[in-house]
């Protein structure tokens, strides 16, 4: 099974990806992750990036797809992906149909969860990270069960993404409306599409997703 989690920023992609990856034991690809990552190495790609990333726009197609294509090729035997934050554009979603094609493989389901701006804010504002591996947490929703100790890892260091200031969260909705809600009618007209309501807890957001998943 391939399937694509979308949504605006701060819908809670990351978080659902994480879970659906585990239960269904699928690879989960996210784009943003792979980026700020090249970002954090200072490879030429993530010199390149760190400016848009930075601003809340969103990487040129070419570079992105080039970098997930390579991530694709690694896993060849494996059950199924999970793409977090891709695609993004039109164009992207043409060539992640032709990448699967060329693999033998198909998207099976898009699921795109829908949330407040309002509500958006508020997630971004809060969000914070483990420094050491990455566990996604919040100040209001998901604080790590022992105070400053990351539950997975034990980690006491946390960071906050440079890019959720309010600023730049207000690019990357912009980006969002202009480029990458307009990519739905294409999903759709595919009978592909679910939309499931993302203002819900975490868990119930997850058993929406796992019954549309599981559905026969
Ligand atoms: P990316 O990393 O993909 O960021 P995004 O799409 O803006 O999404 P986020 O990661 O901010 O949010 P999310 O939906 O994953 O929510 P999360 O689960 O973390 O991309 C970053 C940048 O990279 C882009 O701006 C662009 O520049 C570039 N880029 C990436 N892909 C690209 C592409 N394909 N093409 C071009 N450029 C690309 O949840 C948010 C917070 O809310 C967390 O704290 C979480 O704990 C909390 N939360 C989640 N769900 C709930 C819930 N149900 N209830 C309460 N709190 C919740």
């Amino acid at each position: 099974m391939n399937l694509i989690i979308l949504g605006p920023p701060g819908a809670g992609k990351g978080t659902q990806c994480v879970r659906i990856a585990q239960c269904f034991d699928l690879v989960q690809l996210s784009t943003g992750e792979m980026l700020r990552s090249e970002v954090e190495s200072k490879s030429e790609l993530g010199i390149a990036v760190k400016n848009i990333l930075d601003n809340g726009n969103l990487v040129p197609d070419s570079m992105v797809v080039d970098m997930l294509s390579t991530k694709i090729d690694v896993h060849d035997s494996i059950k199924g992906f999970i793409f977090d934050g891709f695609p993004r554009t039109d164009a992207q979603a043409r060539t992640l149909e032709k990448m699967l094609a060329e693999k033998n493989r198909k998207m099976d389901h898009v699921i795109q969860l829908n949330v407040d701006e309002a509500v958006i804010i508020e997630r971004l504002s809060g969000r914070f990270s483990c420094s050491r591996c990455n566990t996604g947490y919040h100040d209001l929703y998901k604080l790590p069960e022992v105070e400053n100790k990351c539950d997975v890892c034990g980690s006491e260091e946390f960071s906050r993404r440079s890019d959720d200031n309010p600023e730049t969260v207000r690019s990357r909705l912009v980006a969002y409306r202009e480029k990458t809600a307009p990519i739905l009618p294409f999903y759709e007209s595919k009978g592909i599409l679910s939309y499931v309501n993302g203002m819900g807890k975490m868990n119930e957001v997850f058993e929406n997703i796992k019954e549309i998943l599981t559905r026969e």
